[in-house]
């Protein structure tokens, strides 16, 4: 039985298929248009979904959508007319984009599968499918449900139990409260982008003082003990306006939100930090009463608020729970694994086995291409390349390369769902070189060089780089945890000294471990372990450079520039290459250097870089 899952109209559109109860492929609509959080019907990805299985649609049995739009019509439109008239803008901007998709979203699927489909169509709710996606997938036979996001139909978090092959959510907090919309509303107010810059203010947090947490626990937002919160909407606009905060904000806050791209200054790494410990203390007080309420002794989590790894490790450190799993696409882009879960398991019954692991395969669940199609495409660009036969001779070189400095695009094997590069689709570096963040920041990704690199280690040898209390593994970066003792290094005064410096990219070049390029100001880092099963040939690779050098760790970062979707096709990731500073790209056997290549071949890089809004 063949089951598709959609998310879309939202943000991040995406679309899984389980076939028999197994997760077959499920990828971000974003990978395919080359569009960042793109939200249109997935109908790219659902194309590469039936290609993955060998199917057409008229081998689907079910197509199942993330949500209920008419439950979400209902809340959108009280919503507005409740503060009518000034609610009418967003509403009649809203309105005909529902009317035309989420209201006739039956006939909309139908015409997008084709004439052939005859399966049933039906929706799951929206917190179901992140609860889904959070606990069948997991290595559990019962946990903890906790779903944390800004806002699906009326349900903002929901707890719940998962046993076996059945979910039960017992308990929601309700649109406008919503932990989710807080944090983006700070987002917005520090200058970053809503649904995407969540992460920028989190990689902020640790250069500041949550001076400001004080005063947003007593005028903005009411903690309770089950760590529901309620706001103070007066504070807020997304109601009826099209901002997030309101002017009474602004003056509680001191003054107007910064302007995208200008200086970041202390008062936004505070507010960073501040509404960081406020986020983390509502998680924390979530799952203990998820667990008072379940008493169960594992927790799994989904919901965009899941994707904060620093509360993540922070919950893993003091929480109730022995064990936590996380969704990797724990975003919208992960109902569309939700909901197909949901309707196999929890509507049809099936039965459900947990894998030791999890079932989710690293995530890896996007498309593949072979080295004879690479081949084929190189050769019609004309590009320089070294076909490397032996697995052995190609991880030498690229863990010599690795030693050299040299930051490398890393393309192999099945692409990643979710939002984080796993060694799929990967520019790696030495994390012991000092430049390797600033160099990888400015001239690969052209961004802010605040932004810690995540480090992957090897699993074996992650006790000795990091504090960490996992047994089980952390293959997706969902935890931060601090860098060991024995990793770091004494600062001199001088260093000292350039820590308080005004301008973050001098306090960043400070190295404060032997692996500075993932130490983040704080020793913290977000880490993924690296293992033989799921991850393969990457494994091999930090392997060989473990046994070259003695550093079980690579930088690893998404492989893109900023503003661009992760690349998906070796033509995206030989573009990419090309407009960066990268200064190799492995292809599945292939090694290409930068400084063979044609002149010719390389795009404009102000042209490349226009193609991506700013994220
Ligand atoms: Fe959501």
């Amino acid at each position: 039985m063949n089951i598709l899952g959609i998310s879309a109209f939202f943000h991040d559109s995406a679309a899984a298929l389980v076939s028999d109860g197994e997760i077959v492929a499920a990828a971000q609509e974003e990978r395919f248009t080359r569009r960042k959080h793109d939200d249109r019907y997935p109908g790219k990805a659902v194309s590469f979904c039936l290609e993955q299985a060998d199917i057409t649609p008229a081998d689907v049995d079910v197509a199942v959508f993330f949500e209920k739009p008419l439950v979400k019509f209902e809340r959108l439109l009280e919503t507005h007319l409740s503060v009518a008239p000034r609610g009418f803008a967003p509403l009649r901007r809203a309105l005909p984009l529902w009317a035309r998709q989420k209201l006739q979203l039956p006939e909309l699927m139908r015409e997008h599968l084709g004439g052939s489909f005859r399966g049933d169509l039906r929706f799951v709710g929206h917190h179901e499918s992140h609860a889904a996606s959070a606990f069948y997938p997991s290595p559990y036979e019962e946990a903890a449900i906790l779903t944390l996001d800004a806002v699906g139909e009326w349900a903002t978090a929901s707890v719940g139990t998962g046993t076996g092959n059945q979910i039960e959510l017992t308990h929601e907090m309700r649109f406008p409260h919503s932990l989710g919309m807080l944090y983006s509303a700070f987002t917005y107010y520090t200058g970053f982008k809503v649904n995407s810059g969540e992460y920028k203010l989190m990689g902020l947090a640790p250069y500041g003082e949550p001076r400001y947490a004080d005063l947003i626990l007593e005028k903005v937002v009411d903690v309770r003990r089950d760590g529901s919160v309620s706001l103070d909407m007066s504070y807020f606009d997304y109601c009826h306006g099209l901002r997030m905060t309101s002017e009474k904000f602004h003056q509680t806050f001191g003054g107007p939100p910064r302007k995208p791209e200008s200086m970041i200054t202390q008062k936004e790494m505070d507010l960073a930090a501040s509404i960081q410990a406020v986020t983390e203390e509502a998680v924390l007080r979530s799952a203990h009463f998820a667990h008072e309420v379940t008493g169960k002794s594992k927790l799994v989590l989904a919901g965009g608020v899941a994707l904060n790894c620093v509360a993540n490790g922070e919950l893993l450190r003091k929480g109730p729970f022995e064990e936590i799993w996380v969704q990797p696409a724990a975003g919208d882009a992960g109902g569309a694994l939700g909901a197909a879960l949901q309707v196999w398991h929890g509507v049809l019954g099936n039965s459900r086995k947990p894998t030791p692991g999890d079932s989710q395969h690293g995530s890896f669940l996007g498309p593949r291409f072979s080295s004879d199609d690479i081949e084929l495409f190189l050769d019609s660009l004309g590009a320089s390349y070294h076909r490397v036969k032996e697995e052995s001779d190609l991880l030498d070189q690229v863990a010599g390369l690795l030693d050299e400095s040299k930051v490398i695009g890393w393309f192999h094997g099945r692409m990643e769902y979710g939002p984080r590069a796993l060694g799929g689709r990967s520019i790696i570096g030495d994390p012991r070189s000092p430049e390797m963040q600033a160099v990888m920041n400015l001239k690969i990704k052209f961004r802010e060089s605040f932004r810690p690199f995540a480090p992957c280690v090897l699993r074996e040898h992650v006790h000795e780089v990091f504090e960490t209390r996992f047994e089980e593994d952390s293959p997706y970066m969902l935890f931060v945890a601090p860098v060991h003792e024995d990793w770091r290094v004494d600062l001199s005064d001088e260093d000292r000294q350039r820590m308080q410096d005004p301008d973050l990219r001098t306090r960043v070049s400070v190295a404060r471990s032997r692996i500075p390029a993932v130490t983040h100001v704080d020793y913290s880092a977000r880490i993924q372990t690296v293992d033989a099963e799921r991850h393969g040939r990457y494994y091999r690779m930090m392997l060989r450079f473990y046994e070259m050098t003695g550093c079980p760790v690579v930088v690893n970062t998404s492989f893109n520039i900023r503003g661009e979707p992760i690349v998906c096709t070796p033509e995206d990731a030989f573009r990419c290459f090309m407009a960066t500073d990268m200064d190799a790209l492995v292809l599945e056997d292939f090694i290409l250097l930068k400084s063979d290549q044609p002149a010719g071949l390389a795009p404009d890089v102000e042209t490349y870089r226009a193609q991506f809004g700013l994220d």
